[in-house]
């Protein structure tokens, strides 16, 4: 997966309903998706809060308690630490399709919600004053009607035939006019104007990658690399892969400008077999010439041991700098039997 091969500086990420896939969350589309029930999908336009507040109410309200009770997963967690270890000069914009708010629960600042978030609510009728707000736990049954002029109200969500939101539009679309590198993440690019965004940003002569579990339908030629897998089993690597090359490229970089922790949920012990790895990370996926890896991991537990403590955790392997350790870690470590 050797496709990160020089310094980025500009990067934005795009992500959709895959992301959220391994936190239990539904997508819209494919075999199992949201949308397949015609029942359901007529609940996705903006007709329905007219025409059945009640039904659409309690709909969303399932959906928020859902996303309130799912977690974070792998690749929620690897985009958060990608954006906090960033070095001088590298900027992460992150923009999501999605509502469930699982990006900012896993640490990632400023995301950009093109289409909202299931945990605001507003009301039903566009030119009244009630401002949008928070809300975490909300009644399924009956729909409450909005205080100011009693019109039903509804979640703050885009639903098809309604205007994203100005700001995450122009936020995002800035972003991109002067991106270097463009991953959009567990989406079909169906839904414009996210599925245009990979046009931008080749047309600034971004490198732009796919990370998704299928080959986009029909192929979108912008795409200069296609990832095809789990992001929750990509993306840490492809974090990893970013980290790696970049501070082995810039080897002059004192450790202590380089990332000071860094998740990564797999990589080739070149001591184990792919088995035995299995046994202590959990599902390993073959992505890269074990050479390739073997190359680095030398490389690469050269480096780290001079400046880091390892820990391995069922999920994760930790890696992060001596000195952020606590006392309880490098105990919690010495103790932990998967190290
Ligand atoms: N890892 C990576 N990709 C995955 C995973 C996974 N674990 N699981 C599923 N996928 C892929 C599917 O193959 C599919 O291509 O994620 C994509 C999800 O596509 P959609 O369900 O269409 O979701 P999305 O692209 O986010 O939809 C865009 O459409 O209905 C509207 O507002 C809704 O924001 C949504 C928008």
């Amino acid at each position: 997966m050797d496709c990160l091969n020089k310094r980025y500086s500009k990067i934005v990420f795009l992500t959709g309903a895959g992301v959220s896939a391994a936190s239990e969350l539904p997508t819209y589309r494919g075999s199992d998706g949201l949308w397949t029930d015609p029942e359901t999908a007529r609940l996705a336009t903006a007709e329905v809060f007219e025409q059945d507040p009640q039904g659409a109410w309690r709909f969303w309200s399932k959906f928020r308690e859902q996303c309130l009770q799912a977690k974070p997963n792998p690749a929620h967690l690897a985009l958060s630490d990608w954006s906090r270890a960033l070095v001088e000069g590298q900027s992460l914009t992150l923009v999501t399709q999605n509502i469930d708010g699982l990006h900012q629960r896993a640490g990632s600042p400023d995301v950009l919600e093109l289409h909202g978030s299931i945990f605001r609510t507003r009301c039903s009728k566009y030119d009244c004053t009630l401002e949008p707000f928070e809300e975490r736990q909300s009644s399924c049954s009956e729909v409450p009607h909005c205080p100011q002029c009693c019109s039903p109200l509804r979640p703050d969500i885009v639903l098809f035939g309604e205007s994203l939101p100005p700001k995450a539009d122009w936020l995002s679309k800035k972003a991109l006019r002067d991106c270097d590198l463009f991953i959009a993440v567990g989406t079909s690019g169906s839904v414009s104007p996210a599925s245009g965004f990979v046009h931008s940003a080749k047309f600034v002569g971004a490198k732009t990658i796919l990370v998704n579990l299928e080959p986009m339908h029909p192929f979108n030629p912008a795409f200069e690399v296609e990832l095809l897998g789990r992001a929750e089993n990509l993306l840490p690597r492809l974090q990893f892969e970013f980290f790696f090359k970049q501070t082995m490229i810039d080897t002059s970089l004192p450790p202590a400008n380089v990332h000071q922790e860094q998740f990564a949920r797999e990589r080739f012990d070149i001591t184990k077999s792919p088995d035995e790895q299995a046994a202590r990370y959990g599902h390993l996926e073959l992505l890269g010439s074990p050479d390739q890896y073997r190359y680095s991991d030398q490389k690469f537990d050269a480096w780290i041991h001079r400046y880091y403590r390892v820990i391995c955790t069922p999920q994760y392997l930790r890696i992060c700098r001596l000195e952020y350790l606590t006392q309880a870690e490098i105990e919690e470590v010495e103790n932990d039997d998967g190290f």
